[in-house]
């Protein structure tokens, strides 16, 4: 079992998704939310610093699990790999991307793991029929939330989700208390204006908050 996966099984953690405009806060905000408690940290490749801030952030923050989000073809997979991310999260799956994390798996060389997002229960079967058994719900509230994990831990029993898209501070334990979600993802620990503010106090206290 990855380190990931231990990490998944005995905490289920929220992860926060991060947008980095700024490679200069990429650091602090990591040390900040470990500081938190919260160690395993998504950065979106949504902003041209998002490769270069996963790669400072596994270099210099050793108790930071980072991972790339946003992952939406082979190269950001390759690029986020060689990144230092050791998880993968798309708001989707497309062939390009199994057969990209296909072929990484059967290198054997990358340990990390890949959340593939999905939103209906066919592309649930889709992603199942491809080998993944852990996926991202997206944009989980916006598609029924906590009631369609409800209904979807019948027929896919052997799915774990990672709900994101809508998680706030006021919904996220309802999520986390499902047997079928692993994790939550969110964006609101890592509010934009806190980043630009350097406001890595609150960061920290935002982390806090949610570890207990
Ligand atoms: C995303 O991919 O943007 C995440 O789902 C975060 O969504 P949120 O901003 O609603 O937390």
């Amino acid at each position: 079992m990855t380190k990931l996966n231990t990490w998944l099984k005995n905490t289920k953690p929220l992860i926060p998704v991060i947008v980095i405009e700024d490679i200069e806060h990429a650091v602090p905000m990591a040390k900040a939310l470990v500081a938190g408690g919260l160690h395993l940290l998504e950065v979106t490749l949504r902003t041209e610093a998002g490769l270069a801030a996963i790669k400072l952030i596994s270099e210099q923050v050793h108790d930071a699990i980072v991972g790339a989000g946003t992952v939406c073809n082979a190269d950001e997979y390759q690029q986020a790999i060689d990144a230092g991310a050791q998880f993968i999260v798309s708001p989707g799956l497309t062939p390009e991307l199994i057969q990209k994390a296909q072929q990484v798996q059967k290198e054997g060389k990358w340990g990390g793991v890949f959340l593939p997002g999905v939103a209906t229960a066919s592309e649930v079967m889709q992603a199942k029929a491809a080998g993944f058994t852990q996926l991202k719900c997206f944009p989980a509230s916006a598609i029924g939330g906590v009631k369609l994990l409800k209904a979807w831990s019948g027929p896919f029993a052997d799915i774990q989700f990672c709900p994101t898209g809508g998680i706030s501070p006021e919904n996220y334990q309802e999520y986390l208390s499902l047997d079928n979600v692993m994790c939550v993802g969110g964006s609101w620990i890592t509010e934009g204006r806190l980043l630009t503010a350097n406001n890595w106090p609150e960061v920290e206290k935002r982390a806090r908050g949610i570890v207990g």
